[in-house]
């Protein structure tokens, strides 16, 4: 993980780099720009989940957590105030999330790192007939999560408990294709490209790949550049903490830096 430092420096490089709809001359990345990423809606379900998070934000439970990402080392008890506060996406990113899967409207979703469920609700929330699988290997932040969902009636949420190195490759066996993915789990380069080359079996032209955290590490930077100079990746978004793909086939390859 970078220090303080290192973070404060790329981020003003990201800031004085970056680019803004103006810079923009592809009409589908324009769009993207305009629609998803410059408007921030207030919709009434975004208190709902904001509700879930204070709540376990107040929480005085503790819950287990499992070594398995890049970050943890043992295993350890802690309150579930500190899962809801460090491990879920801030309700900006949440609302980004889900104003792609609204644009989109993918039919089969997948997260790779449920944990508590926040990302997951926002997603799910935006799909009108499709159906959101999310990965979690902690069974504690797993029961929290599938509480979450319970109590908020997601019916098209499918929580799949167990490590992703082998819950994934079984999904993704099972899936006819994936139209799109929210890797946000077990941020070590190994893991990310493993995840996005068994993702991208079943990727298509309108898929669309999101990653978390690419500025996390220097690893997760690495893997980040290896990811876009894929030949089947065409368009890449870097926004600086999260990074977005496509595959379109009739999109020539471009890769931008933009503002968020
Ligand atoms: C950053 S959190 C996910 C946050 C969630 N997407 C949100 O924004 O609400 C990542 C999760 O991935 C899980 N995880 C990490 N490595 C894993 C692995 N190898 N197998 C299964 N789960 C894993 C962790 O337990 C953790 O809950």
């Amino acid at each position: 993980m970078l220090n303080s430092i290192q973070f404060a420096i790329n981020y003003l490089f990201y800031f004085f780099t970056s680019g803004t709809k103006h810079s923009v001359h592809s009409p589908f990345v324009y769009d993207f720009v305009c629609k998803v990423l410059n408007v921030r809606k207030n919709k009434p379900m975004y208190h709902e989940f904001e509700l879930v998070r204070s709540r376990m934000m107040k929480s005085k439970s503790l819950i287990k957590i499992l070594p398995l990402g890049a970050a943890a080392k043992e295993e350890e008890t802690v309150p579930l105030s500190r899962v809801a506060r460090r491990s879920a996406k801030s309700a900006r990113y949440a609302e980004l999330l889900e104003r792609i899967c609204e644009y989109f409207q993918p039919q089969i979703a997948v997260e790779i790192g449920t944990s508590l469920g926040i990302s997951a609700m926002y997603q799910a929330s935006a799909l009108r007939d499709g159906f959101l699988y999310t990965l979690e290997g902690n069974p504690d932040s797993a029961k929290v999560a599938a509480f979450n969902f319970e109590k908020l009636e997601f019916k098209n949420i499918q929580l799949i408990e167990g490590n992703f190195d082998d819950q994934l490759p079984a999904l993704i066996e099972f899936l006819p294709r994936v139209d799109y993915v929210f890797f946000d789990g077990n941020h070590s380069m190994e893991a990310t490209l493993k995840y996005f080359e068994l993702c991208l079996q079943k990727a298509h032209t309108g898929t669309v790949f999101v990653f978390d955290d690419i500025r996390w590490s220097d690893e997760m930077y690495l893997a980040w550049s290896k990811i876009k100079n894929y030949p089947a990746v065409t368009v890449s978004i870097d926004l600086y903490a999260m990074g977005i793909v496509f595959f379109r086939k009739e999109q020539e390859k471009e890769h931008f830096v933009l503002r968020f």
